[in-house]
């Protein structure tokens, strides 16, 4: 890591230290709202879009020098973990993310991989991170992720995306022993996979638990935490680490047990009044990620409100409450990081 990353608004904020204006990016900074992303994109499948390094990082640091923002995050899906874990998945156009034999059994849970060789079986994302790394030469720190157990178990139990995981439900009340042995393998294969970005030279990781809020706090504790809990332990110590979850307020105390110097909230909560709540911890988040699409003095009164909720404590870093939408004009989103560093500017 170099002074200047390790000095970065970023870094300083997932440290809790003040720094000279709130960081700011933006999930899902990159995809199909910029029109340079879509003119990639005609050409080739999102899949080859994310094993293809030079145009993955060409994608990453579109943001970077499109928007101002902060930091970068690398150009990949979820899901891409699956593959090593020999759970096949396409994207089919339209509908998301679709896995060809949903697992669903106890037999289908000893058919998933133990362990995965992330270095070998991804190697694509960390050749994107390295490139990346060295084109951004030490300006902003690059942000590695991996979708989180719970997140991903629920899309290869449903076999997609669904509104009330009635399969997974099912085998995690049913079969306790088997919903423990599938969220182990795919938390070993997150490790190995942070820990190889971590390596290729991501200096932050997100977890993603985007689907984590279907579940009750009882439910939480008992058949996810303990899970998390040992992501976090095991993740290399010289990455700053952020966990981030949508839909049920409830889990955030449970989620910052868990672990992550930086929890990621939505936008359904009150940013101030939930980091009074969780204490001693660096806040992402929150603004609602609708706001961009409307006027731009309803959009800066909005973000003026989320900065006025972390008001001013060290460790806020601004994003929205879950990722952009493709509707967003590449316009809105620059005002908002230019309104975002004009607005927390400290002398
Ligand atoms: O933030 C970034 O810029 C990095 C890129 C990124 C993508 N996916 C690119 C992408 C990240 C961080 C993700 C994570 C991801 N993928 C999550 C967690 C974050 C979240 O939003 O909750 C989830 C749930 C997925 C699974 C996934 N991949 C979904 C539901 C979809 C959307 C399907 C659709 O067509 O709307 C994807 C596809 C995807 N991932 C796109 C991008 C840019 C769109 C692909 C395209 O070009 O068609």
């Amino acid at each position: 890591m170099t002074e200047s990353e390790r000095d970065s608004a970023f870094l300083r904020a997932c440290r809790r230290e003040p720094s000279a204006h709130t960081p700011i990016w933006l999930m899902r900074q990159a995809g199909r709202y910029q029109p340079e992303y879509r003119e990639i994109r005609s050409k080739v499948t999102f899949v080859e879009l994310c094993k293809r390094s030079d145009l993955a990082a060409e994608v990453t640091l579109l943001p970077v020098t499109q928007l101002g923002v902060d930091a970068a995050i690398v150009f990949a899906d979820i899901l891409l973990v699956l593959e090593p874990l020999g759970i096949g998945f396409e994207f089919t156009k339209g509908d998301g993310p679709s896995i060809t034999r949903p697992v669903r059994s106890a037999r289908d849970i000893d058919a998933v991989a133990s362990e995965i060789d992330a270095r070998e079986s991804l190697s694509y994302v960390l050749e994107t991170i390295r490139i990346v790394c060295a084109a951004l030469a030490g300006k902003v720190p690059l942000i590695g992720f991996a979708g989180a157990p719970f997140t991903l178990a629920s899309y290869v139990i449903e076999g997609g995306a669904s509104r009330d995981y009635l399969h997974t439900k099912k085998l995690m009340y049913g079969d306790e022993g088997a919903w423990n042995a599938l969220m182990t393998k795919l938390s070993s294969a997150i490790i190995a996979y942070l820990n190889a970005q971590i390596e290729a030279g991501a200096l932050a990781v997100q977890l993603f638990d985007s689907w984590i809020g279907t579940l009750g706090p009882a439910d939480y504790r008992r058949y996810v935490q303990p899970h998390v809990a040992r992501i976090f332990r095991e993740i290399d110590r010289r990455a700053a680490t952020i966990h981030f979850g949508t839909g049920n307020p409830a889990l955030y105390p449970l989620m910052k047990e868990a672990g992550g110097d930086v929890i990621g909230l939505d936008w359904r909560v009150d940013l101030g009044r939930t980091w009074t709540e969780l204490g001693d911890v660096a806040i992402m988040g929150n603004l609602e990620p609708a706001a961009l699409l409307a006027p731009r003095a309803e959009l800066e009164q909005r973000a003026r409100a989320v900065l006025e909720g972390a008001a001013g404590r060290a460790g806020h870093v601004f994003n929205l409450g879950h990722g952009i939408h493709k509707e967003t004009s590449v316009e809105q989103a620059k005002a908002l990081v230019d309104f975002v560093h004009e607005s927390s500017a400290r002398r």
